[in-house]
C-alpha cells in the first residue's frame, strides 16, 4: 500500500516536471511498472482531482491540479527563513488561536503555524465569533517578540500588510487595508485578524496572530453579505490556499523582522499607508456616544491613525478605542 502511494507520487512528479506529454513507456521504464499499473495510477490521480490528458502515441499530460490546503503544499511553495518551518495542520479545529495558545504555553518554536480548513469555534475581535466554513484558510502564527508590551498590537498591522500583498500577488486582486487591520477588496472585507497575547506587566510571554482569509467561500449570511466577500467571488477563480499562505508567511517574516529592529512602524508606515484604503478619505470616527467626520491621513510610527478636521487640526486615533467607517458604508 505504501509502495503504491509512493509510486503514484512519482508518476505525478514526472508529469509535473515535464509540463508536456510523458509517454506511458517512459513511466513504465522509470518505475519498472506494467502499462496497466501506470494506467491505474493515472486513473487514481484523476479521481483525486488532477486533470490529465491522455493521447495515443504521446502519453499523458498534466493539465491542472486540485486545490489542496495542507502542510506539504504550503511547504512546497514556502520561501521563508524561520516562519512556518513548523506547521501544525488540522483538517478541522475549534479555533487555531486556541490551539496556537496551547503551543505558546508549552514554549513551542517561534514561528510555528497552526492551519485549518474550518473552525467550529472561530473567534473574532470584540468577543464576537468568526464564522469559519470549509473552503477558506484559518491560521495562527506563534511568536515570542522581545518588545515592549504596548508595541505588540502593531504586529496586527504587519499581518494585514502581509495578507494584502500576498493576495495581490497570488490572486491578482487589488487588495487594501481598512484601518487598522481588515483586508478589503472592492469595498468588502476578505480577511480578519485577531491578535492575542499572554503578558505580564512588562513582559510578553507569547503572541498569537490569528488570520482568517475568505478564499473560496461562495455564500455569506445575510447579516454580513453587504460587507464581506471572498477572493474567489471577486476574481471568479479558485484560490490556491497553500500558495497564498506561503506568500503571506514570506511577507510577514520580512515585515516582522523590520518591526523587531525598531519596535515600531517607522520603517513600515509608508508601505502600510500605500495600502490604506482610508487614506485621504473622509471617515466616521465612532466613539461610545459620539460620531465625528474627519479626513484620514495615514498611520504614524506607532500605528495610530492620524485624522484631520476641517480646520486642519490633527489628532491620533488609537486602535481598539474607536471604530472607523466610511461615510457611506463599511469603507
Ligand atoms: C475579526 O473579527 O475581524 C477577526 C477575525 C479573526 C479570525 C481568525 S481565523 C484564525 C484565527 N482563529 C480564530 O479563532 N480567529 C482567528
Amino acid at each position: 500500500m505504501v509502495k503504491q502511494t509512493n509510486t503514484k507520487e512519482i508518476v505525478l512528479k514526472m508529469l509535473e516536471e515535464k509540463k508536456d506529454y510523458v509517454s506511458g513507456q517512459e513511466i513504465c521504464d522509470e518505475l519498472s511498472l506494467s502499462r496497466t499499473a501506470v494506467w491505474k495510477h493515472i486513473k487514481s490521480l484523476k479521481s483525486d482531482g488532477y486533470e490529465i490528458d491522455s493521447v495515443n502515441n504521446r502519453g499523458y499530460k498534466l493539465i491542472s491540479s486540485p486545490e489542496i490546503l495542507d502542510k506539504e503544499h504550503i511547504s512546497e511553495h514556502l520561501n521563508s527563513k524561520w516562519i512556518a518551518k513548523d506547521i501544525i495542520y488540522l483538517s478541522s479545529t475549534d479555533s487555531t488561536n486556541i490551539q496556537a495558545k496551547y503551543y505558546g504555553e508549552n514554549n513551542h518554536k517561534n514561528g510555528t503555524v497552526v492551519v485549518t480548513q474550518e473552525q467550529t469555534a472561530g473567534r473574532g475581535r470584540r468577543g464576537r465569533s468568526w464564522v469559519s466554513p470549509a473552503g477558506n484558510a484559518y491560521f495562527s502564527i506563534l511568536l515570542y517578540p522581545d518588545v515592549r508590551v504596548d508595541r505588540a498590537s502593531m504586529i496586527t498591522l504587519i499581518a494585514a500588510m502581509a495578507v494584502a500583498r500576498a493576495v495581490k500577488e497570488t490572486a491578482s486582486l487589488d487588495t487594501m487595508i481598512k484601518w487598522p487591520n481588515d483586508v478589503v477588496a472592492n469595498g468588502k472585507k476578505i480577511c480578519g485578524i485577531l491578535t492575542e497575547s499572554s503578558t505580564d506587566l512588562e513582559y510578553i510571554q507569547y503572541v498569537v496572530v490569528g488570520i482568517g482569509i475568505n478564499c473560496n467561500q461562495t455564500e455569506f449570511d445575510d447579516e454580513i453579505k453587504a460587507t464581506a466577500t471572498s477572493i474567489s467571488l471577486e476574481t471568479g477563480k479558485t484560490v490556491d490556499r497553500s500558495k497564498l499562505l506561503a506568500k503571506v508567511f514570506e511577507y510577514f517574516e520580512k515585515y516582522y523582522e523590520t518591526f523587531i529592529q525598531t519596535e515600531d512602524m517607522s520603517k513600515l508606515h509608508e508601505q502600510y499607508n500605500e495600502l490604506l484604503i482610508n487614506k485621504g478619505r473622509e471617515v466616521k470616527i465612532i466613539e461610545k456616544d459620539n460620531v465625528r467626520v474627519m479626513k484620514a491621513i495615514g498611520i504614524n510610527d506607532l500605528g495610530a491613525l492620524i485624522v484631520e478636521n476641517e480646520n486642519g487640526n490633527r489628532e491620533e486615533i488609537i486602535s481598539g478605542e474607536v471604530s472607523v467607517r466610511g461615510l457611506y458604508g463599511y469603507v
